[in-house]
């Protein structure tokens, strides 16, 4: 029923003469091709996750004959902002957001919310001061995912490690929030110490050097690692390797979004743990904006359930890894 609702809204969107935006947004505004229009601010592509992110929203898009205007930020939230005001101007019906950090979204979503353009938030959640400002966040609990891998690393060393977090991007929700998750996780196990906890961006190249300094400054204290994601476990490894240890092995490699490269790294014993983290969320996003354009209220969050792997269960999950 809500699929058939969509395709009338988009049929509708098909009638709409060419060029003619009935007003800007808010409605099943239509682009030169008679098309819905739909804006999405990415962050950049700087990793295998969110290129996964950005290749499910246009493929979505495409299949439901939507025009998505597309920008990539290059990992900056000024360009994002940028973006958006463009949306604003070109009188799309709505507009996707990817936001790098929390803070700082405040003026532009109100330029929106005076549009009447909906605002969908993907992945990542902000920090504003009014929640009427978007319409919606479609992304995991990212609380709930620094909790799992805690918890998983606890039982797995004993309650007793030497711990490195490799934080994702200075600022950001999945950042602070998998730090709050694990270190409550780690709260209650007073011999698990986390020696040292530093940024590497959500990115392998940072991830691996900061392992780099790390491994000097604390050298053979260091028996676990923590990465907010898979590409810092996978530059953490390398830096592990290179300087003689045995990741998998004498120092326990924990990591958050469950990419296909983790699992091979769970199968090569190098990796141990991944927390899974969705990032196909294209079908959410337009069935949110569907919705939206009809004029229904949508939760303030719609979750992804996250599921965790490791020697266990990585190898017959492999072969059904769709990113
Ligand atoms: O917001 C989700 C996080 O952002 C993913 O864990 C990470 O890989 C990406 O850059």
């Amino acid at each position: 029923m809500k699929r058939l609702n969509f395709l009338m809204l988009l049929s509708a969107a098909a009638v709409v003469p060419a060029c003619k935006p009935s007003a800007p947004g808010g409605s099943a505004a239509a682009g030169g091709s008679g098309r819905l229009v739909v804006g999405f601010s990415q962050i950049g592509a700087d990793n295998p996750w969110r290129t996964a992110e950005t290749e499910s929203i246009k493929s979505e898009a495409a299949k439901r004959g939507i025009e998505l205007k597309f920008s990539d930020a290059q990992g900056q939230q000024e360009a994002q902002i940028s973006a958006m005001r463009s949306f604003i101007a070109q009188g799309v019906s709505a507009i996707i957001l990817a936001p790098k950090v929390e803070t700082g979204w405040d003026a532009i979503l109100k330029e929106a919310r005076d549009a009447k353009i909906p605002v969908v938030l993907v992945d990542r959640g902000v920090a504003v001061s009014d929640d009427s400002l978007f319409t919606t966040l479609i992304a995991s609990d990212f609380v709930a995912e620094g909790g799992m891998a805690g918890a998983w690393l606890a039982k797995k060393t004993g309650g007793k490690a030497g711990i490195i977090q490799l934080e994702g991007t200075t600022g950001s929700a999945p950042a602070n929030d998998r730090r709050k998750g694990f270190e409550a996780a780690m709260a209650a196990h007073p011999e698990m110490k986390i020696l040292a906890s530093q940024t590497g961006d959500f990115k392998r190249s940072d991830g691996k050097n900061v392992m780099e300094a790390l491994l000097k400054a604390h050298g053979a204290a260091i028996t676990a690692v923590y990465a907010h994601n898979d590409d810092m476990a996978i530059g953490a490894i390398q830096a592990l390797e290179a300087a003689g240890r045995a990741p998998g092995k004498d120092v326990t490699v924990v990591s958050i979004d469950g990419m296909g490269f983790a699992f091979e790294a769970i199968r090569d014993g190098k990796l141990n743990c991944t927390v899974e983290c969705n990032p196909l969320l294209g079908p959410m996003a337009f069935d949110a904006i569907a919705k939206a354009l009809k004029g229904e209220t949508l939760p303030k969050n719609l979750v992804q359930e996250d599921r965790l792997f490791d020697e266990t269960n990585a190898a017959a999950e492999l072969p059904n890894r769709k990113y």
